[in-house]
């Protein structure tokens, strides 16, 4: 048997141990998801959440704006453990939550769920369907929902992995009700190593 089963913590806590700045996913700055965050009109007191948010540095820019309430919630210890270590004291304002998001009960409601590249790699229907329930537990009425996944014309492969992707139109019929699609636009992401990746992101407003 495999140590790292595909998709598993292993597999990313392994993914992760050959350096979180030199994966492909990897941003300096969290942009898109700034601008998106901010579009939203998000409530900096407000809790929200990065679902899947791994070594990401988007915790960081949104500390640094006053967010207040952040949840990091990931597969991977590993990850997050790199942006404890990276943020230092600040990490202790962070609730950090180890979980398979296909899987999981989120403890309270989220007035922003954002998800940069952790949806797109459920390729089958029950793990979708596990993490629509969690969304549809862990939103507030009236929260902010932003997934970026690849484009219909993205990679069909990262970390290894299949990935299943999304245009902003089939990923709001697939997320559906109470979910509307509210913003989408495109990203072509490059990579540390100079590739480029084709993003869709969706902004989904919770209606009641
Ligand atoms: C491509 S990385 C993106 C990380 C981060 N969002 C970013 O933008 O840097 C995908 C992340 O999703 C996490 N992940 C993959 N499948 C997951 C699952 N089923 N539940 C929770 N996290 C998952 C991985 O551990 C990894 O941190």
């Amino acid at each position: 048997m495999s140590e790292t089963p595909a998709g598993g913590p292993a597999h990313w806590d392994a993914a992760y141990a050959q350096g979180a700045e030199t994966r492909s996913w990897f941003q300096a700055e969290a942009a898109p998801s700034l601008r998106l965050i901010e579009a939203a009109g998000a409530d900096p007191a407000a809790p929200l959440l990065d679902a899947g948010g791994g070594a990401s540095k988007l915790v960081d820019a949104l500390l640094a704006q006053g967010f207040a309430d952040i949840t990091v919630a990931d597969l991977s210890p590993a990850a997050m453990a790199i942006s404890r270590k990276r943020l230092g004291a600040a990490a202790a304002k962070v609730t950090w939550i180890e979980a398979d998001l296909a899987r999981w009960t989120p403890p309270r409601r989220y007035a922003l769920w954002h998800d940069r590249a952790a949806f797109h790699f459920l390729t089958d229907d029950a793990a979708q369907e596990g993490y629509l329930a969690a969304l549809r537990a862990g939103t507030l009425p009236g929260a902010a929902v932003i997934i970026a996944a690849f484009a219909p014309d993205g990679p069909e492969r990262c970390s290894g992995l299949p990935v299943r992707r999304w245009s902003p139109q089939d990923l709001a019929a697939r997320i559906g009700p109470p979910f509307a699609l509210e913003h989408a636009e495109a990203e072509i992401h490059r990579t540390p190593a100079g590739g480029e990746q084709r993003f869709a992101w969706t902004l989904l407003r919770r209606q009641g």
